[in-house]
């Protein structure tokens, strides 16, 4: 039998240069993509994460990494949708979906393609679906019907073997209960709901505040709370997720909330980081920008304060900083350094701020 050119650690090594931590759900993808390339069957997956934890990085530095390796390209159909795009199916259940897996496998193997290559692209395609929290089939109680619509789609895809499709004119009828589907959400009330369930004590023993100390020598009490040791099912559903439509899942992989030194490494250490960014500005003006540690602890531990918005909270923090030194880049220096003392004044600048607002 022929190897196939990587292994799942490869994906692992290169997903880490563009993502921090989510060690566990690295892994676990990188294994099912690898199992589902190779013709086995791989589960579908479906992540969890908070706002800003990293699952749209994730997703696209997998699609990069799929649609950039030569000796795959030939077969690894990957594209990346949001949920909300098949609420707004008008062609009829799927065919969003299979419109672009099919387009895709146009681009890959090109103009000479059969229509039979084409459609065993399509049919071992490999689908990401993002912001799938979004097509809720309730929300507050009402029924949501571009929710139902969308998730009925999606299990007509993931369920079905004969998905009638129109190629060039001609009908097909496409087995897609091979695609492989990634999808990832926030779930945001979801995450609030088992929260209070752990935390009253409700069906499990109450869970008991512990101390950390920060970086920055902060004390804090914080609950032990990881959505994973209290997630079931049923909170799924209550959510809005129809059961037919969870149970296609084979996993369900919990991104893990950012810690500080977490943040820390995503301003500065993958390829297209903040502060990466930041430097490639102030080159342009001759200036190298340098940062200090104490700099970068302080804008690390400011993100982490800002509950519920990940690894976002960074640029806004940066923003505050860096903003006058970007509308008038020191004349004449050639070494610029941002400092704790300027991030101290950034943030305590917008505390006053929101303050004389009230
Ligand atoms: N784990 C992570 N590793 C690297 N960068 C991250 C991570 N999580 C978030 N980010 C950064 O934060 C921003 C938002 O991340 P994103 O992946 O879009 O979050 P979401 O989980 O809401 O989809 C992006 O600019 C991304 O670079
Ligand atoms: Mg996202």
């Amino acid at each position: 039998m022929e190897s196939f050119p990587f292994r799942p650690r490869d994906i692992h090594d290169e997903l880490k240069k563009t993502v921090v931590g989510q060690d566990d759900a690295i892994r676990e993808l990188s294994v099912a993509v690898v199992k589902h390339l190779v013709g086995h069957s791989a589960g579908n997956i479906l992540m969890i994460g908070n706002s800003g934890s990293g699952k749209t990085t994730l997703m696209r530095s997998l699609e990069g990494f799929l649609s950039s390796r030569y000796d795959t390209t030939a077969y690894a159909n990957v594209i990346r949708i949001n949920a909300n795009v098949l609420a707004e199916e008008r062609q009829g259940y799927g065919k969003a979906v299979l419109g672009r897996l099919f387009a895709n496998a146009k681009q890959i193997l090109g103009a000479s393609a059969s229509a039979e290559q084409l459609i065993h692209s399509v049919e071992h395609g490999i689908v990401f679906i993002d912001e799938v929290d979004k097509i809720r089939a309730h929300v507050s109680g009402e029924p949501n019907v571009r929710g139902i619509v969308a998730q009925e789609a999606l299990l007509t895809l993931m369920e079905n073997e004969n998905v009638e499709f129109d190629v060039d004119g001609r009908n097909h009828a496409i087995n897609s209960s091979h695609v492989l589907f990634v999808a990832g959400g926030a779930f945001e009330e979801l995450y609030d709901s088992v929260l209070r369930r752990a935390t009253i004590g409700q069906d499990v023993a109450p869970m008991r505040p512990i101390v950390v100390v920060s970086s920055s020598g902060e004390v804090r009490e914080e609950l032990p709370f990881h959505l994973r040791d209290y997630l079931r099912y049923e909170d799924l559903f209550k959510y809005g997720m129809t059961p037919q439509f969870v149970s296609r899942f084979e996993s369900i992989v919990v991104l893990n909330d950012l810690g500080e030194g977490e943040l820390a490494r995503i301003f500065v250490e993958p390829e297209k980081s903040i502060f990466r960014a930041s430097r490639e500005y102030f080159q342009r003006f001759g200036i190298d920008l340098q940062i200090t540690r104490g700099a970068l602890v302080a804008i690390a531990w400011d993100a982490a304060r800002q509950k519920r918005l990940g690894a976002r909270a960074l640029r806004d923090t940066y923003r505050r900083v860096i903003r006058n030194l970007e509308f008038d880049p020191a004349e004449g220096q050639t070494v610029v350094t941002v400092d704790e003392e300027m991030v101290k004044r950034a943030i305590s600048g917008r505390e006053q701020g929101t303050a004389g607002k009230r």
